[in-house]
């Protein structure tokens, strides 16, 4: 695992940004793998400015989001549907055919996995994985406990997440209590996975993922089980781990 320690969320996400700016430089036909929550927002604001001032194209792209909530309607402020337009596709020139999210409201959850896991075997595999990291660990909707073999499943999320992403929803009571995840073992078949970790609030998951802390109570630690994983952190993410440790076990 490469670690690349930053200043700031700024400087976390200008990073980011270049990254995934040069991958569709080598391939206008990328993969992306693209996540919610806050901590890529401030990336998809950098990628809309390359866009916009220095025309990166994302018409041939196609990007495969992580997990959706389970029961909100597509269109709910909520809905990870509703952040990804709002947030990136809207701004950029992705072609909305070329995107894929899980549907929010199936009428079979347990076939729209399988609808999900064929997607992204027809369209992948994921070039560039961007990851967050739950403040328990998790990954996409990886709770802890999670399959280390799981492809697409539905989930109950930790009372920890709903407290968590709250902030997205008029009242914690709004926050579903189910979603739809891509597994870990499909996470893990990207080619290369780049996670973002900024604030104090993921310290003691970045100290826990830097000490190789690998249980499945930890899903971010199956990270270590793949060849090209890339964690951008900035200072106050960053503080808890040991600078020995970390430049140890970051090898
Ligand atoms: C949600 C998403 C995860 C994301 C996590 C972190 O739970 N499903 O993919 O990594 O939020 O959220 P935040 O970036 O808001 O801390």
């Amino acid at each position: 695992m490469e670690v690349i320690q930053v200043d700031n969320y700024s400087a976390m996400s200008e990073k980011a940004a270049r990254m995934i700016e040069e991958q569709i430089c080598k391939n206008d036909r990328s993969i992306l793998g693209l996540a919610t929550g806050s901590t890529p927002l401030g990336l998809y604001e950098k990628l809309i400015e390359g866009h916009k001032t220095c025309g990166v194209s994302y018409k041939n792209v196609q990007s495969i989001n992580l997990d959706e909530y389970l029961g909100l309607d597509k269109n709910h402020p909520g809905s990870y549907h509703t952040f990804m337009y709002e947030n990136l596709f809207k701004e950029i020139d992705i072609s909305m055919e070329h995107v894929y999210i899980p549907n929010s409201k199936p009428l079979s959850a347990g076939e729209e996995c399988q609808r999900y896991d064929q997607v992204i075997e027809r369209i992948g595999p994921i070039d560039l994985q961007i990851l967050g990291i739950g403040s328990n660990g998790h990954i996409g909707f990886n709770e802890p406990g999670s399959d280390p073999n799981s492809t697409t499943h539905v989930v109950e999320l930790a009372a920890s997440t709903r407290k968590d992403n709250a902030h997205f929803f008029d009242s914690i009571e709004e926050v579903p209590t189910h979603a739809v995840t891509m597994g870990i073992k499909s996470i893990l078949k990207s080619a290369r996975i780049l996670v973002l970790a900024s604030g104090k609030r993921k310290a003691e998951a970045v100290k826990r993922l830097l000490n190789k802390d690998l249980s499945e109570s930890f899903p971010a630690s199956h990270l270590w089980n793949h060849e090209d994983v890339t964690l951008i952190v900035d200072t106050d993410a960053y503080k808890l781990v040991s600078q020995k440790g970390s430049e140890d076990l970051a090898r």
